[in-house]
């Protein structure tokens, strides 16, 4: 949601910048800009425009500006529609300091009417640019020093936010900071870098530096100066970035979903090398998980989805009641929790601000966190008290494919945790599950070998007004997925319901030539039954059957074959053919596969 870069360093500004930003674009694609610091103590050089990144790269043409430092915005806009005029960066009224900002300042309203008393001028209706006055103001009073004008600032801002800024007094300089919103620094050899997140700068450097809430960083070309919001100085916490920058890219694929969906094999793989026999007892350490009486998974979207698969191994394996929870309602319903809650959240990026509150809503009420989280050193895995890493690599798709896959097996392996632990799971079951888990990465291999079809059979339905998702037991969280997929991406009509609702309601949605995707329970389950009757009751009324099953089935029009696995894991193999569905059906109505309309990745604010 917004993604920010800052390069500062030996080399042109320019180059360093736009890779970023192309890199972070997934991040938003409703407008862009870039300002950069050319001659010390004129108007900075600035471009921005509405629209991808690709509507800023055309005005830029071949012009290379001669400068060292500078800074640049995607934007998913919030305050303010996505028009030039609101586009990042945004200047004070000298034209000399420059702003980006990702978040939302709550109290814009009440700035914006003191600076214009104040006798500021704004030219936007974003939030942000009443930041961008107030830091000018600020950095008069603390004569010229832009770091002490931001910490001030960031105690008079309510909100989320990462802000970077450069003046032109100050070639070279850049200043950050961050509330409940990502930022890091990419340390380099005469240059460093700050960034939404470190696929921009991978490339140039695998050294970065976390840090925490309303910490301000102070970088130049050849120091990086981090302070707490009195202005102490913290030490560095530096890790190296595990991957390079050819995960961060398309790899010959017409697509980063496409390319995502054929890594799944390998995400699930190295999420679940060395913890098929067990996870580590150190990565609890700390939290007396037989003293918990119930687990609250929070998450939103295809994280809330693979949460609720995780409940049902979890009640099962480890007996014990689990809620799943819509994040963005939990917290406002004042839920009770108390130390005896486990609380799971679940995401990707570890950003997601609905999550975090959440989270912390439940920490401040006693909770031990465990998250599960694909993306090192970001804000939910820091503030929890035991992490489980999922090992997706970037994903760069707005629509999540292998980090939900990998979610589903890190929910296993925490169910399996659990189970052990508490002692309600047979070892000898335990065993057949992870044996079954091992041969996962070679059976998705197998449905991604014949999903060919798929491109003719989605295009048979390309001009229908909706397509209906029917799933039981783990299928219907399946089914909720495959639904979410297709909305995002085709932008057609979808819901997903579970198989033995559909007669209390929605079969009334069921019309002649309605196509109807059936997740069936793997064959010889009790729900197999249930679910073939199911799909007997909509074929009935006209529906045309796109079954996925391990086993033929005679009331399918069209049938996506799937290898047998314990009914539990099912999931894992049946979302593939769904995701390239969605896949095909957003080629088939000419969408934007990689960036869906009004959406982003990342979704930082609530
Ligand atoms: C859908 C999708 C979103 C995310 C959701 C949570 O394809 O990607 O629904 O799953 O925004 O994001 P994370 O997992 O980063 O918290």
């Amino acid at each position: 949601m917004c993604g920010i870069v800052g390069y500062t360093g030996k080399g042109l500004a320019l180059s360093p910048v736009l890779e970023g930003l192309r890199r972070l674009e997934y991040r938003g694609y409703d407008s862009a800009g870039i300002a950069l610091v050319v001659t010390k103590g004129a108007p900075l050089w600035i471009e921005k425009r509405a629209g991808k990144l690709g509507n800023l790269e055309e005005i830029l043409g071949d012009a290379i500006p001669e400068s060292h430092s500078g800074i640049g915005h995607t934007r998913w806009a919030t305050h303010g529609g996505p028009t030039d005029d609101n586009a990042h960066p945004h200047l004070d009224n000298e034209g000399k300091l420059a702003l980006i900002h990702n978040g939302i300042i709550e109290n814009y309203v009440e700035l914006r009417a003191e600076l214009e008393k104040r006798g500021h001028t704004f030219k936007s209706e974003t939030d942000t640019e009443s930041v961008v006055h107030l830091l000018s103001d600020a950095r008069k009073t603390h004569k010229g020093d832009l770091a002490a004008a931001m910490r001030e600032v960031c105690g008079q801002l309510r909100g989320s936010f990462t802000l970077l800024a450069i003046h032109s007094d100050e070639p070279g300089r850049i200043v950050g900071s961050r509330r409940n919103s990502p930022l890091v620094v990419g340390v380099g050899e005469g240059e460093n870098f700050l960034a939404s997140d470190v696929s921009a700068f991978i490339s140039h450097t695998k050294r970065a530096l976390e840090l925490g809430q309303d910490e301000v960083v102070d970088i130049t070309a050849s120091s990086i100066v981090v302070t707490d919001a009195s202005g102490k100085v913290l030490p560095h916490r530096e890790y190296e970035i595990s991957w390079d920058a050819s995960a961060a890219e398309r790899g010959g694929y017409a697509h980063f979903m496409l390319k995502e969906i054929y890594e799944q094999p390998k995400a699930i793989a190295d999420t679940l090398i060395g913890r098929t026999a067990g996870l580590d007892p150190e990565i609890t350490a700390g939290i007396d998980l037989k003293g918990i009486n119930k687990v609250v998974i929070i998450a939103c979207g295809t994280a809330y989805h693979a949460g609720l698969v995780g409940k049902y191994a979890i009640e099962k394996w480890a007996d014990i009641s689990v809620d799943v929870e819509l994040a963005s309602e939990y917290r406002y319903r004042e839920p009770s929790v108390d130390a005896q809650t486990l609380i799971i959240p679940i995401s990707q990026s570890g950003e997601t601000m609905d999550t975090l509150m959440a989270m912390r809503y439940a920490r401040s009420h006693g909770a031990r966190v465990f998250s599960v989280c694909n993306t090192n050193g970001s804000t939910i895995p820091r503030e929890s008290d035991a992490v489980l890493y999922t090992h997706a690599g970037p994903e760069i798709a707005v629509a999540s494919t292998k980090a939900f896959t990998a979610q589903l097996i890190a929910m296993y392996l925490l169910a399996l945790h659990l189970g052990r632990v508490r002692g309600t799971l047979d070892s000898k079951i335990a065993h057949e599950i992870e044996l079954e888990l091992a041969e996962l990465p070679a059976k998705v291999e197998q449905v991604l070998e014949t999903v060919e079809p798929l491109r003719e059979l989605t295009r048979k339905f390309k001009d229908s007004s909706s397509m209906l998702f029917l799933g039981r037991h783990v299928g219907f969280p399946t089914a909720l997925e495959g639904a979410l997929k297709l909305k995002e991406l085709a932008y057609m009509h979808a819901e997903g319901f579970a198989g033995g609702e559909l007669k209390h309601g929605p079969i009334a949605l069921i019309d002649t030539g309605t196509p109807v995707i059936a997740i069936m329970p793997a064959v010889g389950t009790l729900l197999a039954e249930k679910m073939a009757s199911n799909v007997q009751e909509v074929k009935a009324r006209g529906a045309i059957i796109i079954a996925i099953s391990d086993a033929p089935l005679a009331s399918a029009d069209h049938l996506i074959r799937i290898p047998s696995t314990h009914e539990f894991l099912q999931p894992i193999l049946s979302v593939v053919p769904l995701q390239v569905i969605a896949y095909e059906m957003a080629i088939a109505r000419g969408n934007d596969v990689d960036q869906p309309r009004n959406l982003a990745k990342s979704v930082t604010v609530e």
